[in-house]
């Protein structure tokens, strides 16, 4: 097994391409996004191996609810439709499952599965996987600062304090509570740009853009980039 002198806790990334890759093809867009899960199947696997604790992914977010009706529906399916799959392989390999965004503009019954799905799997350790549904950096920030105010409202005096005392309190509202920022964000399909993604969390991630559509993203393709990543200098700002 390949080497990596440093291997990211959090990688992220922003699946994209799904639609060209599809149209390259000479299919539907929704033939895409099938192919797509199994670039998901991949990544989970590699980062199991590779050893990331966490891998976070840009499923949908709160824009792409402007997309045409039958797209929506049909990812919205398949997000149910994988997610009960692959519930068997999350238990057998360890694997904490979590979805992170606006929940209610989903649908009941997808809902219920994702509580059912994130309760079985809440114990396991190996590597915890992020699924942002529904989700926008701004409304991530906006929801944080609306708790942060009501909690000042309520506890004048400790929830000031609290934040005055730890630069980093402010963390503690967003949907991302808990979980460590990304060490690395990746963007398949040539774009580069954060497209209202983890806009607060990314303040210090090393960014990755690759021209490979998502559905062509696999094990090599998540080596390559872990590989990029371990070459990387951080300095957050500070001289060495
Ligand atoms: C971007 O491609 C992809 C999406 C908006 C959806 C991502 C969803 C999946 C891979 C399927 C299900 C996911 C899970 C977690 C089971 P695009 O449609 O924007 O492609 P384009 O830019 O080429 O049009």
């Amino acid at each position: 097994m390949e080497n990596i002198e440093k291997v990211p806790v959090h990688v992220s990334i922003i699946m994209d391409g799904n639609g060209r890759w599809a149209g390259e093809h000479g299919m539907e867009r929704a033939a895409g996004h099938i192919e797509g899960v199994e670039s998901v199947r991949a990544c989970t696997e590699a980062a199991v191996k590779y050893g990331v604790k966490y891998l976070s992914l840009y499923a949908f977010s709160e824009e792409n609810w402007g997309r045409p009706r039958e797209e929506v529906e049909a990812l919205m399916a398949l997000m149910f439709k994988s997610m009960l799959a692959e519930l068997r392989n999350f238990l057998d390999n360890g694997i904490r499952f979590i979805v992170l965004g606006h929940r209610e503009r989903l649908g009941d019954e997808l809902n219920r599965a994702i509580d059912d799905c994130m309760e079985k799997t809440r114990d396991n350790g190996r590597l915890t996987l992020v699924i942002f549904l529904s989700y926008s950096g701004k409304w991530d920030i906006m929801q944080a600062a609306r708790r942060y105010a009501m909690e000042i409202l309520e506890h004048p005096d400790e929830a000031g304090v609290r934040l005055e005392m730890d630069p980093d309190g402010f963390d503690r509202y967003l949907v991302t509570a808990g979980i460590p920022d990304p060490d690395l964000i990746i963007r398949t399909s040539g774009e580069m740009r954060l497209s209202n993604y983890m806009l607060w969390q990314a303040a210090y991630s090393e960014l990755y853009f690759t021209d490979i559509l998502w559905p062509d993203f696999r094990e090599k393709e998540f080596l390559s980039a872990l590989l990029d990543y371990s070459k990387r200098d951080r300095r957050y700002g500070k001289v060495k």
